[in-house]
C-alpha cells in the first residue's frame, strides 16, 4: 500500500547569519505528487528544496521521507535523486559514467548498472550517446542525462531545482511536457522548484507560493489563480488589474464598495474580510473584464477612453483609462478588437464581480 504522505516538514527554519531563508514551513508532499516551489528570487526555494535533500541541515524543525525522520540523515541515505539548474554533470566522466555514477556507489553488479543505465537513457530519449561527454552535449541533453542520472537510482523523491531555465523556450516546452510524462508513468513524488509562474501553472498537481522564507498558499494551480489567499498570490500568479477601493458597507452577501468613483457590488467572502470604511485593493483578472457599448446597462465599472492595443498573437490586450485616473487591462480574444475599439473612443466595462476580490492595502 502506497503511503500518502512521501516527504513531510514540520516548523522547519534555516537562517544564514541571521537571516531567515526558511521560516516556519510545514508541508507535506503526498505520494506520487508533482508539487512545485514557486516564488520570487531570493524566497527561499533553493534552500527549502537543500533541506529536503540534506545537502542543508534546519535550525529547527523535522523532515521526514516515507514516514522516515531524515532529519540529520546525509543525503546519500535519503533515496533522493537530484536535478540542478546548471547541470552538474562530472566534465571528465562519459554520459554512461554520469548516469551509474550513484549505482557504482551503492555498489551495485556491473552487468545491472549497464542495464539500467541504458534504460534510464532510453527513457530521456537519448540512447546510443553513453559514449559522448558532457561537453559533446546540448544544454537540453545534458539535462536529460542530469535527469537520468537522478532516476537511475529509483529513488522515492525526485528534486529538480529550476532545471529549464537555461534551456531556450521551445526546447523547454517540449522538456517540460516530457518531464511530466515520465513523472507520471513511473509515479515519482516530485518537488520542483521554479519563478516561472506558468510552468508552475502547467506542470504542478499543486503548487506552494513562497515569499520570505514562507508558504504563502499551498492548492492546486486552478485554486490558486481563481482563489488566492493574499495580495502576493494573486499578483504573483497570472495578470491582474489592481484598482484601490474603499468598503462602505455590507447589504446581504454583498459586499458595496467604490472604487474608481463607482458603487460597486461583489459577494462578500470576496470582499477579504475587509472593515466598513478600510481601504483595499480590488484584483480584476483581464480576462474577467468584457468591452461593451458605453450605454450598455452591463457596464458595472462605467466608462472609460481605450487608450492602447497590444497584440499578443492569441489575443489582444486592450487598456482603457478611467476618468478618475489609472488603467484597466482588458483581454479580447479576437484581433478584431483593434478595430472595434479604436484608441480615443469611449468604451463601457463591464466585470465578472464574482470572480473579482478584495485584499488590504499593503
Ligand atoms: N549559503 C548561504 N549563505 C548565506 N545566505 C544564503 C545562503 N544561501 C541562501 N542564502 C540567502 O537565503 C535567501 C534565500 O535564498 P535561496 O537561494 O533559497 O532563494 P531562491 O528562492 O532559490 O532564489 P532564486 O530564485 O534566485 O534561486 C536569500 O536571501 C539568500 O541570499
Ligand atoms: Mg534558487
Amino acid at each position: 500500500m502506497k503511503e500518502p504522505v512521501s516527504v513531510s516538514l514540520e516548523g522547519v527554519v534555516k537562517a544564514f547569519a541571521g537571516a531567515h531563508a526558511v521560516n516556519d514551513v510545514s508541508l507535506e508532499v503526498r505520494t506520487g505528487e508533482f508539487l512545485t516551489l514557486l516564488g520570487p528570487s531570493g524566497c527561499g526555494k533553493t534552500t527549502l528544496l537543500n533541506l529536503i535533500a540534506g545537502f542543508l541541515e534546519p535550525d529547527r524543525g523535522e523532515i521526514f521521507i516515507g514516514g522516515e525522520p531524515v532529519t540529520h540523515v546525509p543525503p546519500y541515505l535519503r533515496s533522493i535523486g537530484m536535478v540542478f539548474q546548471n547541470y552538474a554533470l562530472f566534465p571528465h566522466m562519459s554520459v554512461t559514467d554520469n548516469v551509474g555514477f550513484g549505482l557504482k556507489m551503492r555498489k551495485v553488479p556491473a552487468a545491472e548498472i549497464r542495464q539500467r543505465v541504458a534504460d534510464s537513457l532510453d527513457m530521456v530519449r537519448l540512447p546510443g550517446m553513453g559514449d559522448r561527454s558532457p561537453r559533446q552535449l546540448s544544454g537540453g541533453q545534458q539535462q536529460r542525462v542530469a535527469l537520468a542520472r537522478a532516476l537511475v537510482i529509483n529513488p522515492k523523491v525526485l528534486l529538480l531545482d529550476e532545471p529549464f531555465s537555461a534551456i531556450d523556450k521551445n526546447l523547454r516546452s517540449e522538456m517540460q511536457f516530457e518531464l511530466k510524462q515520465i513523472q507520471k508513468r513511473i509515479g515519482i513524488t516530485t518537488v520542483f522548484v521554479t519563478h516561472d509562474q506558468s510552468e508552475a501553472l502547467s506542470l504542478s498537481d499543486r503548487i506552494a507560493v513562497m515569499s520570505h522564507g514562507k508558504i504563502e498558499q499551498l492548492s492546486e494551480p486552478a485554486q490558486l489563480y481563481r482563489n488566492p489567499a493574499s495580495s502576493f498570490v494573486a499578483s504573483f500568479i497570472g495578470d491582474i488589474n489592481r484598482l484601490p477601493c474603499k468598503v462602505v458597507g455590507r447589504e446581504g452577501a454583498e459586499a458595496v464598495l467604490v472604487a474608481g468613483g463607482l458603487g460597486i457590488r461583489l459577494p462578500a467572502a470576496r470582499a477579504g474580510g475587509l472593515a466598513q470604511g478600510s481601504g483595499g485593493l480590488l484584483f480584476i483578472r483581464p480576462d474577467d473584464l468584457v468591452l461593451v457599448s458605453p450605454g450598455d446597462a452591463r457596464a458595472n465599472l462605467g466608462v472609460g477612453t481605450v487608450d492602447t492595443h497590444v497584440y499578443q498573437g492569441t489575443h489582444v490586450d486592450v487598456y482603457v483609462r478611467f476618468k478618475e485616473g489609472g488603467a484597466l487591462r482588458v483581454r479580447h480574444g479576437g484581433f478584431e478588437a483593434i478595430e472595434q475599439f479604436p484608441v480615443g473612443s469611449a468604451i463601457g466595462l463591464c466585470a465578472n464581480l464574482d470572480k473579482a476580490f478584495v485584499f488590504p492595502m499593503e
